[in-house]
C-alpha cells in the first residue's frame, strides 16, 4: 500500500512569526545576514560564506553575467544558467570573473551597415541612449563609431540610413587604452567633458565603456561578496549529461561553486555526477544538489556529497510541475522535512551541509520564514527577473513596463537536461510557462529594501543572526479567517476611490 503523510504539505502563506524578547541590541543594524553556502566540519570554518542569505536561480532569464555583478555586489551570488553551449556559460562565467567596477561592457550594439530603423528598434528594446558601431555588431569586436541620440533626428531622417552615414566615426572619438585605471578613467571624462569613454584593447576592439553618469555610483558596497584577487564571487549550472565536459570548462573559467540544475533531484543521475566531480577534484570543487522535498532525499545527495541541498518542487512562479506530472510538496513542509533531516546528519557525522529554499517566494517575509524553518539561504527566479539587470527584454504591456521572465521547462527554454530521466534527449512536455512579471527597477534598491524588511523581522524575533533566528523563531499556522485580518480591511482605500468623487467640482 502506498504511503500516506498524516499532515497536508502547507506552503508559506500559511504561517506567521510570533515575536520574541527584543533587547536593546535587537537594532537592525546589528543584524548580520552572513550565512553558508557549502558543508563544513564541526568547528571548522565555512569554506564560502553569503553576506546576504540570496542567490540567484539558474535561469536564461535571470542570471546572466550583468545580474551576478549586481548580486554579487550587494553580497549574494548568482548561478549563470547552464541551459546554453559549454562555450558560452564559460565564457559568461569567465566575463564575470573578469569584471572591472566602473567598466562596462556593451550592451547596444550595431553593425554600420545596420538602418536608423535597426537602431530605433535595438534602443526601444534596451533602453540605452549610447550604441557602439562595431564591424560586426557584437559587443566586443572592432569599434568603427558611436551613436547617440545627438547624430540623429528619426523626424527628418529615412529609416532606411545607413548607420554609418550618421555615427560618429571611430576617428573622431577620444577612447582609452585596456591598461587605464578606473580613476583615469573618469578623470579623462571630466577633462574632456565626454559622457561615454569607449576602452579598447591593442587591435581596436571594444572592450568596455566607461560612462560619467555611473560616477556618482562608483562607491563602497560594504557587502561586496569578493575572492582572496578581488574579483566577484559567481556560480554556475550544471547537468547530469554532460558534466564531463561542462564542469573542467566551468573550473577553467574561474566559476567558484556549482549547482546540478534538475527539477528532481533524487536520482542516480545527480549521485553519478557528484562522483564523477569528487573522483576528479576531490572536495577543491563545490557543487550543490536538489531538488527534494523531504529528508530521504536529502539524506541520498548528502551521503552522494553535496556541499548544498537545494529544496522545491513544482513551487516556482512559472512552474507547471505539479499540473502536469502531480509531483511536488507545499514549500513550507519541504523546508521544515528537510532542515530536520540535515540536523540529523550534523548530530550525527558532524558535517553541517546548508539547504536552499528555491522557488514560490513571493512576499519579502516568505524569506524570513523560510529562514525560519532552516533554510540557510534562498534561490529567486521571479523575484529578480524583475530588475533591470535581468538579461530579458523590458517591453510595454497595457501601459506598464514588464520584464519578461519565463522557466526553464517552456518550450522557450527548451532546457530538456533539467528535466532529464536518462531517456531521449528532448523536452516531452513542457513544465514551465513563459510570462512576463511587472518592471520593479534596480536589483540594489529592492535588495536593499527587501533585506531591511527581514532585519527588522528578525529584530521582533529577537535574533541577530540567521542560525539565532533558526533556534528562537515560533511560527504558528494562521485560519482562513485570520488572514483576511491580516491585510488591510474594513476600510476604503484611498487609491480605490476615484479622485472625481473626493474632490467634487
Ligand atoms: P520563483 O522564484 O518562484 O520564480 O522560482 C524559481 C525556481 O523555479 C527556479 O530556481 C527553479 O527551481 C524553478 N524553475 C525554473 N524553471 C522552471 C520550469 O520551467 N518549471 C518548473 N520549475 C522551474
Amino acid at each position: 500500500m502506498a504511503f500516506y503523510y498524516d499532515e497536508p504539505a502547507r506552503t508559506f502563506n500559511e504561517y506567521l512569526l510570533v515575536p520574541g524578547y527584543s533587547s536593546e541590541q535587537c537594532i537592525p543594524t546589528n543584524v548580520s545576514l552572513t550565512t553558508s553556502l557549502v558543508k563544513f566540519k564541526k568547528g571548522e570554518k565555512c569554506p564560502i560564506t553569503l553576506n546576504i542569505p540570496m542567490v540567484s536561480a539558474i535561469m536564461q532569464s535571470v542570471s546572466g553575467e550583468k545580474l551576478a555583478v549586481a548580486l554579487s555586489k550587494e553580497g549574494g551570488i548568482s548561478f549563470i544558467y547552464g541551459s546554453q553551449s559549454i562555450e558560452d556559460e564559460a565564457a559568461m562565467v569567465a566575463r564575470v570573473k573578469a569584471h572591472k567596477a566602473g567598466f562596462v561592457p556593451s550592451d547596444s550594439n550595431i553593425s554600420p551597415e545596420a538602418t536608423l530603423g535597426d537602431l530605433l528598434d535595438l534602443k526601444a528594446r534596451t533602453g540605452h541612449s549610447t550604441t557602439a558601431v562595431t564591424v560586426d555588431g557584437t559587443a566586443h569586436s572592432k569599434l568603427v563609431g558611436l551613436v547617440t541620440s545627438r547624430d540623429y533626428r528619426p523626424s527628418r531622417m529615412s529609416r532606411d540610413l545607413k548607420v554609418k552615414e550618421f555615427m560618429t566615426p571611430a576617428s573622431k572619438l577620444i577612447y582609452a587604452n585596456k591598461d587605464i585605471t578606473l580613476q583615469q578613467a573618469n578623470d579623462m571624462l571630466f577633462e574632456k567633458k565626454l559622457n561615454t569613454l569607449p576602452v579598447l584593447d591593442d587591435d581596436g576592439r571594444l572592450l568596455y565603456f566607461v560612462f560619467r553618469k555611473d560616477y556618482a555610483t562608483h562607491k563602497e558596497y560594504p557587502l561586496e561578496l569578493l575572492d582572496a584577487k578581488k574579483r566577484h564571487l559567481v556560480g554556475a549550472g550544471i547537468n547530469t549529461r554532460d558534466y564531463a565536459e561542462r564542469v573542467p570548462a566551468l573550473v577553467e573559467a574561474g566559476v567558484d561553486v556549482l549547482c546540478i540544475d534538475s527539477s528532481e533531484g533524487y536520482s542516480t543521475w545527480q549521485a553519478q555526477t557528484l562522483k564523477w566531480i569528487r573522483d576528479k577534484y576531490g572536495d577543491s570543487v563545490k557543487v550543490g544538489a536538489g531538488n527534494v522535498v523531504d529528508g530521504e532525499g536529502f539524506r541520498f545527495l548528502a551521503e552522494a556529497g553535496a556541499d548544498f541541498v537545494k529544496i522545491g518542487i513544482g513551487g516556482g512562479s512559472i512552474c507547471i510541475t505539479r499540473e502536469q506530472k502531480g509531483i511536488g510538496r507545499g514549500q513550507a513542509t519541504a523546508i521544515i522535512d528537510v532542515a530536520r533531516a540535515r540536523d540529523e546528519y550534523y548530530k550525527e557525522t558532524g558535517i553541517y551541509v546548508p539547504i536552499c529554499s528555491d522557488g514560490g517566494i513571493v512576499y519579502d517575509y516568505h524569506m524570513t520564514l523560510a529562514l525560519a524553518m532552516g533554510a540557510d539561504f534562498l534561490m529567486l527566479g521571479r523575484y529578480f527577473a524583475r530588475f533591470d539587470e535581468s538579461p530579458t527584454n523590458k517591453v510595454i504591456i497595457n501601459g506598464s513596463y514588464m520584464k519578461e521572465y519565463w522557466g526553464e521547462g517552456s518550450a522557450r527554454a527548451r532546457n530538456w537536461q533539467r528535466y532529464d530521466l536518462g531517456g531521449a534527449q528532448k523536452l516531452s512536455f513542457e513544465e514551465g510557462v513563459d510570462s512576463y512579471v511587472p518592471y520593479a527597477g534596480s536589483l540594489k534598491d529592492n535588495v536593499n529594501m527587501t533585506l531591511s524588511k527581514i532585519r527588522s523581522t528578525m529584530c521582533n524575533c529577537g535574533a541577530l543572526t540567521i542560525p539565532e533566528l533558526q533556534q528562537k523563531a515560533k511560527l504558528t499556522l494562521v485560519s482562513a479567517t485570520s488572514i483576511v485580518e491580516g491585510g488591510a480591511h474594513d476600510v476604503v482605500l484611498k487609491d480605490s476611490v476615484a479622485t472625481t468623487d473626493r474632490f467634487p467640482k
